[in-house]
């Protein structure tokens, strides 16, 4: 994989990228992070994105000292240097910075922004049309009262584990209750289910990431007059379903075939299918609004 990196807006080697042993997000997992893709030479819904890097920063205290418009221009200028002509991902993390090898924050003086941009990873066009298998997990998503998962830090063990114990059950992706036994999430990805036609997620109530595409995909589909409940779901339920699908900005909309032992019925089923398309044109229609980035702007239009 052939990666591009800046430091600090500072376009790096990759191979000499490296942040200190003190750097509290290394030390403790006190960093926050995004993802980002570009799609059509565009930087998809950056907005939302940056709103939530702003969001988890100040839910840890964290003050970010570079305005939206200069991480926009420091990722601009990655993928420039990048040049990576297929469609990309980009991944911001802010850490805490350097301190004393403690927790206490205090000591940490100046957080550092790393950007990591490499060719979009894309599942198998078979995951689009087969579907996907999905393990309900034993490890827990994280309390809402602990590190709130509304924060997308960069401790992430949690999901580690969770994703260790699906891949144990052949599953590509883990679902995850939260401790009062109500569905939430996937380890990077928001969980949908269809029943009678009806789309229903979980309520961000629940404990999970307040995910962009899945956003979008509610947002548009009460538009087109679909019904929605966004509530709280129980592993009883998902015996019901006769859809299931995931979202998040690498994947889309990911038909869901089978959880656990139980296989859902036509995959993608006709709601995921609408869902699928009405999200794609979600996309296009953000993109029409979207300056393409320059050093690509001849080869799009
Ligand atoms: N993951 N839930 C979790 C826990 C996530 O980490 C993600 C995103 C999502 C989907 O959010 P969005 O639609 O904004 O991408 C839900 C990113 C893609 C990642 O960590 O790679």
């Amino acid at each position: 994989m052939i990666y591009s990196v800046s430091i600090n807006g500072v376009l790096t080697d990759p191979k000499q990228a490296s942040v200190s042993i003190f750097d509290h997000g290394f030390l403790f997992g006190d960093s926050v992070y995004e993802v980002v893709r570009t799609i059509h030479g565009r930087i998809f819904a950056f907005e939302p994105h940056i709103d939530r890097l702003f969001s988890s920063a100040q839910q840890i205290g964290l003050e970010i000292p570079w305005s939206r418009e200069d991480l926009r221009k420091d990722v601009v200028a990655l993928l420039k240097h990048s040049q990576l002509e297929e469609e990309a991902y980009v991944r911001l993390i802010l850490t805490r910075g350097v301190g004393e090898l403690n927790i206490d924050p205090s000591s940490c003086r100046a957080p550092q922004i790393i950007l990591i941009a490499k060719a979009l990873p894309r599942l198998p066009a078979s995951a689009y049309t087969d579907g996907i298998v999905l393990s309900l997990v034993n490890t827990k998503r994280n309390s809402k009262h602990a590190t709130n998962p509304g924060i997308k830090s960069g401790n992430y063990l949690n999901n580690v584990l969770a994703l260790m114990e699906a891949r144990k059950n052949k599953a590509l992706e883990a679902v995850m209750l939260n401790e009062n036994g109500f569905i939430t999430e996937c380890t990077t990805s928001n969980v949908f289910l269809v029943k009678d036609s009806k789309i229903l997620t979980p309520s961000l109530e629940c404990g999970l990431l307040a995910g962009v595409t899945r956003k979008l995909v509610l947002s548009r589909a009460r538009a087109e007059g679909l019904t929605v409940e966004e509530g709280f779901f129980k592993p009883e339920d998902l015996v019901a379903v006769d859809e299931a699908f995931i979202t998040s900005t690498t994947r889309d909309v990911v038909p869901v075939s089978r959880i656990d032992d139980r296989s859902l019925g036509v995959v993608p089923g006709p709601v995921t299918k609408r869902v699928a398309a009405l999200y794609q044109d979600e996309v296009k229609k953000h993109l029409d609004k979207d300056c393409p980035l320059p050093h690509l702007a001849e080869k799009t239009q």
